[in-house]
C-alpha cells in the first residue's frame, strides 16, 4: 500500500526522505518518487521500481532542498510506470502533491478540469489534485499567500470523494507544507527547528518521538518551527503532542536475517508487554480506558468481534473466553462481509474491532457503521493514535511495538493476550461468581505465557526440518478441533501468504463431509492438538489422513498415547482456551522456514500490503 514520508527543517531533504521510503517498504510498492524545492523552484524525481533504484536516478544526489515529500506508490489507478508514481504536479509545476488512498470521483473532476484547459499526464487519481489547487488558487482573492494556498487546499478537499492523506509543496510558499487527511494515516514528527510527515510511524521513529496525531479533515501548515492546525471549516487550534514510546531499534532487524523471524522471536517479549500490570499474581485485572459497569454488561444481548484476516482469527480465539465467562453470544465477522449485510445492531450490542494497523479501510468502515446504529465500540489496537482508535467509544492497546512483517505473527498473539484478558474484565465487573476459581487459574496461566513461548522457541529444529521436507508442496492441510481449529486457520493462512502454498484448514470434524476426498498419497496434514477432551478424537482423524498416504506434522501438548507419529512438535501445556497463543508459533515458523526454503521475500510477500488502507 502507498506510504508517505515528508521533511521540512534544516538539513538536506533527500537522504531523509529515501530513509523513510526504504522504512516504508515493507507496506509494498511498485514505484517511487520524491520532490524537493531548492530556489523556489520544484524539482520531482520518480522511478519504476525499488526505492534503491530511484536512489540512482540521475541528479537525485544534487537536490539540495530542506524541504521535500516522498512516495512509494501501490498501484491503483493506471498501470505502475515513471508516469503515475508520484510526486504528481499541476499543469504550471508550482505545486507537487503526493497522496495515499483512492479518489472515487477523479474522472469527474479530470474532465472539469480539462474543460478548464488543465493537462493530465498520468492516468491516476491523485492527478486532479494539484490542478484543482491551482485552479482554486487562481480563484482565490485572498491576499495572504499562505492562506491563499490553505483555502485552495480546503475547496479542493470539499470536491474530493474518497480517502487521502496528502502532503503538498509549492514553489508559491516554498518554506512551508501544507497536510492533511481523510480516512488515510497520516502522523507530524517534531522537534524544535525540524517536522517529519509519515504514512507510518516506524518511518520516521528514529528522529522523534514526539508526534502530531492527525484526524480526518484537519488541515497543518508546517514550517520547520511551527506547525498550525485548522479544523474542517479552516478554524485554528492547539492539537497537543503526543509521545510515542515505541524503540526505533524495535522497527530494525537487530541481526535477524527478516522482520518476520524477529517478530516471531519477539513474542515473549511483546505478550509481556500486552499482559503489562493489567493482570497480576494475586487476581487482579484492570484495562486502562475502560469503565465498564456490571449494568451496562448485563445489558448486552450481543457482543460482535469484526476484523480482517489475522485479526479476524484473534477474534474467533477470543471469541470463546468471551462467551464462556461472560455469558453473552458473541459472533465474529469478517469486517468486509459485516459492513455490506444489515447486521443485527442496537444500543444492547457491544462491537469489538481488531486491527493491528488500525487502519484497515473495512474495519474503520464496519466501526462507523456500528456506531450509526448506536452500538457501543471497542479498538483492540497496535498503533497508538490510528483511525479506529480515535473512531471507537474505547481503545485497548496490544502494545506488541511496530509489526513491520507483512505476516502478521506478534500482533495475533498479542490480540489473542488481549481479548483473553478483556474476557477475565468482563468476567470481574460482572461478578461472575460460577468461574471465579478457573479465572484465577487463567490469569495465572496467562502470566506463565512468555517464559512457555521461550520454551517453544527453542524447539526450532523439528520444525525446520519438515519444511524442508515438503517445501515443494503444493497443498496442505490444517486440521484442529476448537480453538486449535482457530489455529489451524491462523497458520494455514500465514502458509498461503508467504510460501505460496495452496492451503486450507478444516475443523477435523468436518473432514470426513467432503475434505477426505482431497487426501491422496504424499498430501501434507498438520494436525494441531492441544485440548484434553478432544485430543483422541483429532487423533483419529489424522490417523484416517495418514492411512490414506499423508505426511502429517502434529503440534500438540497432549498424551498421544501409543500412536507413533513421525513428526511431533511438543509444547508446553497450557489452558485449551488460550493454547493458540503457543501453538501458532510453530505454524508460524513452519511457513517462514517453508518460504526461506523457496528464496522468497518473507517480509513482502507478492501482491500483500501491510495495511489494506483501500476497500
Ligand atoms: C496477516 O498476516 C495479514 N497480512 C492480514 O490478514 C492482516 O491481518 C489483515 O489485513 C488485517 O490487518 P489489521 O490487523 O492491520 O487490520
Amino acid at each position: 500500500m502507498c506510504g508517505i514520508v515528508g521533511y521540512i527543517g534544516n538539513k538536506k531533504a533527500k537522504p531523509i526522505l529515501i530513509n523513510g521510503l526504504l522504512r516504508l517498504e515493507y507496506r509494498g510498492y511498485d514505484s517511487a518518487g520524491i520532490a524537493t524545492i531548492e530556489n523556489d523552484k520544484i524539482s520531482v524525481i520518480k522511478n519504476k521500481g525499488r526505492v534503491a533504484e530511484l536512489d540512482k536516478v540521475p541528479g537525485i544526489n544534487d537536490l539540495q532542498g530542506t524541504i521535500g515529500i516522498a512516495h512509494t506508490r501501490w498501484a491503483t489507478h493506471g498501470k505502475p510506470s515513471t508516469e503515475n508514481s508520484h510526486p504528481h504536479t499541476d499543469m504550471s509545476k508550482q505545486i507537487a502533491v503526493v497522496h495515499n488512498g483512492i479518489i472515487e470521483n477523479y474522472s469527474e473532476l479530470r474532465e472539469f478540469l480539462q474543460k478548464n484547459g488543465y493537462t493530465f499526464y498520468s492516468q491516476t487519481d491523485t492527478e486532479v489534485i494539484p490542478n484543482l489547487i491551482h485552479y482554486y488558487y487562481e480563484k482565490e482573492s485572498e491576499n495572504d499567500k499562505e492562506l491563499k494556498l490553505l483555502k485552495a487546499v480546503h475547496n479542493t478537499c470539499q470536491d474530493l470523494k474518497g480517502s487521502y492523506a496528502l502532503e503538498i509543496i509549492s514553489s508559491l510558499l516554498p518554506d512551508k507544507m501544507i497536510v492533511v487527511r481523510k480516512d488515510s494515516p497520516l502522523v507530524i514528527g517534531k522537534s524544535a527547528t525540524e517536522k517529519y510527515i509519515s504514512s507510518d510511524i516506524p518511518a520516521i521513529l528514529s528522529y522523534t518521538k514526539d508526534f502530531y496525531l492527525l484526524n480526518d479533515n484537519e488541515y497543518v501548515i508546517l514550517s520547520k518551527t511551527n506547525a498550525d492546525f485548522y479544523d474542517k471549516d479552516l478554524n485554528k487550534f492547539n492539537k497537543p503532542v503526543e509521545n510515542i514510546a515505541w524503540n526505533a531499534a524495535a522497527a530494525e532487524k537487530e541481526g535477524y536475517a527478516d522482520f518476520m523471524l524477529k517478530e516471531i522471536f519477539e513474542q515473549p517479549k511483546s505478550i509481556r508487554e500486552t499482559i503489562g500490570s493489567r493482570l497480576t499474581q494475586d487476581g487482579t485485572c484492570n484495562i486502562e480506558g475502560l469503565n465498564f459497569t456490571k449494568e451496562y454488561l448485563e445489558s448486552l444481548n450481543r457482543i460482535y468481534i469484526v476484523a480482517c484476516g489475522t485479526a479476524m482469527h484473534a477474534g474467533l480465539a477470543g471469541k470463546t473466553i468471551i462467551e464462556k465467562y461472560c455469558n453473552v453470544p458473541t459472533e465474529v465477522d469478517i469486517a468486509s462481509e459485516f459492513r455490506y449485510r444489515d447486521p443485527l445492531i442496537d444500543e444492547k450490542t457491544l462491537v469489538i474491532f481488531i486491527s493491528q494497523s488500525g487502519e484497515t479501510a473495512d474495519t474503520i468502515a464496519a466501526l462507523k457503521l456500528s456506531k450509526a446504529k448506536g452500538a457501543k465500540t471497542l479498538a483492540v489496537s497496535n498503533v497508538i493514535g490510528s483511525s479506529i482508535t480515535r473512531e471507537a467509544d474505547y481503545t485497548i492497546y496490544t502494545h506488541a511495538g511496530p509489526e513491520i512483517a507483512v505476516a502478521s505473527t506478534k500482533a495475533y498473539t498479542s490480540q489473542v493476550v488481549l481479548l483473553a484478558i478483556l474476557a477475565i474484565y468482563f468476567a470481574k465487573v460482572l461478578e461472575n461468581k460460577k468461574y471465579e476459581n478457573e479465572i484465577k487459574e487463567l490469569s495465572r496461566e496467562i502470566l506463565e505465557l512468555p517464559s512457555k513461548l521461550e520454551e517453544v522457541l527453542k524447539n526450532v529444529k523439528p520444525i525446520k526440518k519438515f519444511a524442508k521436507k515438503v517445501y515443494t508442496e503444493k497443498d496442505m492441510f490444517f486440521l484442529g478441533r476448537g480453538v486449535d481449529y482457530t489455529a489451524a486457520l491462523e497458520g494455514s493462512l500465514k502458509l498461503k501468504e508467504i510460501s505460496y502454498i495452496h492451503s486450507e484448514a478444516y475443523a477435523a470434524g468436518e473432514l470426513k463431509h467432503g475434505p477426505i476426498a482431497l487426501i491422496e498419497n504424499g498430501v501434507t496434514v498438520i494436525g494441531i492438538m492441544t485440548d484434553k477432551n478432544l485430543v483422541e478424537k483429532t487423533i483419529s482423524n489424522v490417523q484416517e489422513v495418514i492411512t490414506r498416504g499423508a505426511k502429517t506434522l502434529i503440534i500438540s501438548n497432549q498424551d498421544l498415547g501409543d500412536h507413533k507419529f513421525d513428526n511431533v512438535v511438543t509444547i508446553p501445556e497450557t489452558n485449551p482456551l488460550i493454547s493458540p497463543i503457543l501453538s501458532i508459533v510453530p505454524l508460524q515458523l513452519f511457513s517462514y522456514y517453508i518460504s526461506k526454503e523457496k528464496g522468497l521475500d518473507v517480509d513482502k510477500p507478492r501482491n500483500l500490503a501491510k495495511s489494506v488502507t483501500v476497500e
